[in-house]
């Protein structure tokens, strides 16, 4: 086995999901040539990195990244912050020869998106950008069903990602806690933070978008700054909904929400092709709900399958437990990560890769460009 060492920038809720790929992906996918090695973790806060790294098992500590970057024993960087530093960061680690992992959204807009890959296709470095709902195995049986073409052609796909942790006017913006509310920080509010995932998603399964119309809503504009304290207009939206045309002709609607009490991260899509159905949701996410027009008319009916099966029929299953016993949103970055790891002894792309992620958000930038114009704007 070769070692892939890894230093890791940010140590939050995604620092805690990559660490625990990095920990498992050798144990279940043994076959892979690179092994990861918890070589350092970067925060800027070093009391805090070190009690993070003591826990997780990282061998050092760093609390500026670009003393990461100068480190001849990181072979790769992930890149786990907030939405605006993923630029910089990815710029000097691509200019520093390092391979890069990079959470979604890739960046804050397509400018900043084109920039980042174009800097890792010219230093030639391997990368990845964490949109880890593909490597769901519900979610790849969907790919290889209309891959497959058993729903012949395809002509509605509807999404929606639903939160409701944004109700109380009391959630402040800003800060460590809620960056994501901070449109300085965030870039954009649900349409980058939850409808870039339904994006992603919905490019993989039914192609690229043509144009889009879409409307957003601020329901809370001003919220108080967890930094100064001060009540500060709030930049980002609360909620999208947009329509859209597929270049398939196809038709697209996506809602995304953190106003909708109950929901606290529903993310669901459903695909309706001339000769079956197939809809997905998080909530329930080992199972694929598929409908097929040429059953048998007196069973004809929505059928649950329960995504746990082996002998190649379900996607990653083989490598956890035995059929029937199912696996979690963990296993989605332990998948992309043995992706990544096997892309790399074939120096081969690992999909999306930053390049794949600059079309998820040329969608995200012409749904906040038609929501600001009330147009239907070109992707
Ligand atoms: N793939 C997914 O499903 C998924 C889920 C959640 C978050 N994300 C993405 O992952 C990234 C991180 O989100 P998170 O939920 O882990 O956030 P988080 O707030 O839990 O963690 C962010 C980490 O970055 C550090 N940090 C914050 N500001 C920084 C700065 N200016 N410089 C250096 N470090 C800084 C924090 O100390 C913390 O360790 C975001 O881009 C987010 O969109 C992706």
């Amino acid at each position: 086995m070769t070692e892939l060492r890894i230093g890791m920038i940010g140590y939050g809720f995604m620092g805690r999901a990559h660490t625990n790929a990095y920990k498992r992906v050798s144990d279940f996918f043994p076959e892979l040539k690179y092994k990861p090695v918890l070589q350092a973790v970067c925060g800027r806060n070093k009391e805090n990195a070190t009690a993070f790294a003591n826990q997780w098992g990282y061998a050092s500590v760093e609390t500026d990244y670009n003393a990461l970057l100068s480190r001849d024993d990181i072979d790769a960087v992930d890149i786990c912050v907030p939405n605006d530093r993923h630029r910089e960061i990815a710029l000097a680690a691509a200019a520093k020869g390092k391979m890069i992992l990079c959470e979604k959204p890739l960046a804050m807009d397509t400018t900043q998106a084109e920039e980042m890959a174009d800097a890792v296709d010219k230093a030639g470095v391997a990368n990845t950008v964490w949109y880890n709902y593909r490597r769901v195995p519900a979610v790849s049986l969907a790919k290889a069903l209309v891959d497959s073409g058993k729903l012949g052609r395809i002509y509605h796909y509807r999404s929606n990602f639903l939160q409701d942790w944004c109700i109380s006017e009391d959630v402040p913006q800003g800060g460590a806690s809620t960056w994501r509310l901070e449109a300085a920080s965030a870039g954009s509010g649900v349409t980058g933070d939850l409808l870039a995932h339904c994006i992603d998603t919905a490019l993989w399964l039914n192609g690229g978008v043509a144009n889009v119309t879409a409307m957003t809503e601020t329901f809370v504009k001003e919220r108080t700054h967890a930094e100064t304290g001060k009540k500060e207009p709030v930049g980002i939206d609360d909620a999208c909904a947009f329509l859209c045309r597929f270049k398939n002709g196809s038709l697209g609607v996506f809602e995304s929400t953190r106003y909708a009490c109950g929901h606290k991260a529903l993310y669901t899509f459903e695909i309706n092709g001339a000769d079956a159905s197939i809809r997905w949701d998080l909530h329930d996410l080992h199972r694929l709900e598929y409908f097929d027009h040429d059953d048998e008319g007196r069973v004809r009916g929505w059928r649950s399958i329960h995504v746990t099966d082996h002998g190649g029929d379900h996607p990653y299953m083989e490598r956890w437990w035995v059929p029937g016993l199912q696996i979690g949103y963990e296993h989605s970055f332990v998948h992309q990560l043995a992706d990544f790891l096997a892309a790399l002894e074939k120096n081969a792309p690992c999909s999306p890769t930053f390049r794949d992620a600059v079309e998820t958000q040329k969608v995200c930038d012409a749904v906040l460009k038609s929501a600001a114009a009330r147009s239907w704007e070109t992707v």
